[in-house]
Parts: structure tokens; C-alpha cells; sequence
């Protein structure tokens, strides 16, 4: 059965491209009077069909959808890939016209951090923001926290909509609008994979052709691990490390394999039920991520 939609009519007009904060809240003071319901989806841009489900989602909820272009500074460590991450505004437009976005706001860096990228006021997420993927890349949960907090600011949606593929970053968000008291429903959207498994990624453009064929492997070990799971191995340290020596086989450089709890990503017991297996690892030029939720 296909959601209902609340705006039927999808894609009919035409979206528009604001670069500035004030222009957004102009153009959403009516809608708002009118009691519209306003639905938020941020990105980075270079958007793919992962993206694009998290803005059919967000349309089918809403009335206004907003979705944001912004490859946020702040949340890049040094060495990591902010100046070669893909900028592809135009054809990112025209995709999210055809989804039936309303307003598309791709701000500049001055618009977003006008006291530079230091003076910044900062919101963090204390202790979850430094696991995994943060204790990888520090700092960056904070930068992620600080933007959505300023984009939830500017739009003040009714709700948001976030990819589970970061699945880290949606429990840090759940968290700050719950301790932050941001009125808000945080929505998760189901990972969007190729026809091999390969969970979308912008950062997949990074990859070689033959890079490209090693990639579903991340996928499949984490399948096979959860297999192992639900069949009973409760090892969880070596099913993990048995995962990261076949990824090393395959070609890939290490950087985590977790069997973990849902509630709070801390390593799973025996005790628990509800799992989940977080997953980064270096392809070529590439870190790719990958999770699968698992119950046993
Ligand atoms: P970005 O990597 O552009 O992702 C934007 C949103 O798309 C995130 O919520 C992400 O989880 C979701 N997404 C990406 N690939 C997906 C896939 N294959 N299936 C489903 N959803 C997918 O995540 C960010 O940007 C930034 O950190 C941001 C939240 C915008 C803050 O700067």
C-alpha cells in the first residue's frame, strides 16, 4: 500500500532555491500560519536514490517539504575530504524538483558560521558522540549536532527526516532533541542499497571500478554475521574480528566491526536482545559505512 500523501500532486510546482536565512523564514511565515505541516530533510548534496527516499518520505508526511544542501565544515576532521567532497547543485535541484521538494536552502559557509568556524557556538551530545565512528573521527558528531541544531532553528520543522545508514548520527540527534526539548519528530529511513547491496553513498564516486566490486562485501559479511547471530553464536567479539579478517581478505583497511545494543551502542552481552553490528571500513580512497539491526 502506497503512503498517503498529503500533497497529492507531486512535483507540480516549482521549488525554490534560497541561499539565505531570512529569505527561508519569509517564505515559510505563511505556511506556518496557515498550521502547514513542515517537513525538513538536511544533506550534504551529491544526492543519490538514499537521499531521494528520505525526500518522498518527508512529502508524503508534510505539506512543505524543505530539504537543505550544506557540506558543513564543521564536521570534517583535517585530513578528511572537505574540499574534494562532490558539489553537483544543479543536477541536485532537478532531482529534488522531480521529488516534489518545495524549498531547497544551500547556504554559503558565511551564512551558516558569519563569526567564523572557531567562534561557532557548539552543541554536543555527550559520551555517544564519541564512540565508533566518533572515536574515528573526533569532533565530528559535534559538527553534525551544531548544524542540525542551527538548521532546526531556521526551518523549525515539525519533523525531520535522517537515513538509518548513519545510524550513529540519527541516535545523536534523537538524543539532542530530547535533552534540548526541540519539538521535533526525528524520523529514520530505511538504508537504500544497489541491486548488490551496496548501501548508497556519495563517497562511492571515490571509488575504482575494481573498488566498486569489492564494496558489497561489506554488506554481505555483515549479513552473514547477523545470520550467525540469530543462529545462536553469542561470541560477539569473534564473530566481530572473524567480520574485519574477511574484510581485510577482500581488500578492505580496518576501522571498526561492533556487535553492539541498540539502546546505546555500547558492546553487547549476553544478556541483550536487541543488536545492532556497526561497521566502517577503508576502500581505496573511500570509508564506507554499513550496519544491519539484528534480534536474537
Ligand atoms: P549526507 O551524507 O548528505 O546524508 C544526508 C541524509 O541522507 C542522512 O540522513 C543520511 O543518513 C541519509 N542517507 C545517506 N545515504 C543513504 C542511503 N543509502 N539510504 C538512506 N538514507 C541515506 O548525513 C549528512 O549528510 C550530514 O551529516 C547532515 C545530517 C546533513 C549534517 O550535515
Amino acid at each position: 500500500m502506497p503512503e498517503p500523501s498529503r500533497r497529492p500532486s507531486m512535483g507540480s510546482s516549482k521549488m525554490q532555491t534560497l541561499q539565505h536565512i531570512a529569505e527561508l523564514r519569509d517564505a515559510l511565515r505563511q505556511p506556518r500560519r496557515d498550521g502547514k505541516r513542515i517537513a525538513l530533510v538536511p544533506t550534504m548534496g551529491n544526492l543519490h536514490a538514499g537521499h531521494l527516499e528520505l525526500v518522498r518520505r518527508a512529502r508524503s508526511d508534510a505539506d512543505i517539504v524543505v530539504a537543505t544542501i550544506f557540506v558543513n565544515p564543521l564536521q570534517f576532521g583535517a585530513n578528511e575530504d572537505l574540499d574534494s567532497y562532490p558539489r553537483t547543485l544543479a543536477q541536485d535541484q532537478a532531482g529534488l524538483e522531480a521529488g516534489g521538494c518545495d524549498f531547497l536552502f544551500a547556504p554559503g559557509e558565511a551564512e551558516m558560521y558569519p563569526n567564523g568556524r572557531e567562534n561557532q557556538t557548539i552543541v554536543e551530545v555527550p559520551g555517544l558522540s564519541n564512540l565508533h565512528c566518533g572515536a574515528t573521527r573526533p569532533g565530528h558528531f559535534r559538527g553534525v549536532t551544531t548544524v542540525v541544531s542551527k538548521l532546526f532553528n531556521i526551518v523549525q520543522p515539525d519533523a525531520a527526516f535522517f537515513g538509518i545508514k548513519d545510524y550513529q548520527q540519527l541516535m545523536v540527534i534523537r538524543r539532542m532533541v530530547v535533552d534540548l526539548c526541540m519539538p521535533i519528530e526525528i524520523h529514520g529511513v530505511p538504508i537504500v542499497r544497489d541491486a548488490r547491496g551496496l548501501a548508497l553513498s556519495s563517497r562511492n564516486g571515490y571509488l575504482s571500478e575494481p573498488e566498486l566490486a569489492i564494496a558489497p562485501t561489506l554488506n554481505r559479511v555483515l549479513r552473514e554475521t547477523a545470520q550467525a547471530i540469530e543462529a545462536g553464536e553469542s561470541d560477539f567479539e569473534q564473530l566481530a574480528e572473524t567480520a574485519q579478517q574477511q574484510l581485510e581478505t577482500a581488500g578492505f583497511r580496518r576501522d571498526f566491526v561492533r556487535i553492539v545494543r541498540r539502546s546505546d551502542l555500547a558492546p553487547a552481552t549476553n544478556a541483550d536482545r536487541e543488536l545492532v553490528i556497526l561497521s566502517a571500513a577503508y576502500l581505496g580512497g573511500a570509508r564506507l559505512i554499513d550496519n544491519i539491526e539484528v534480534s536474537r
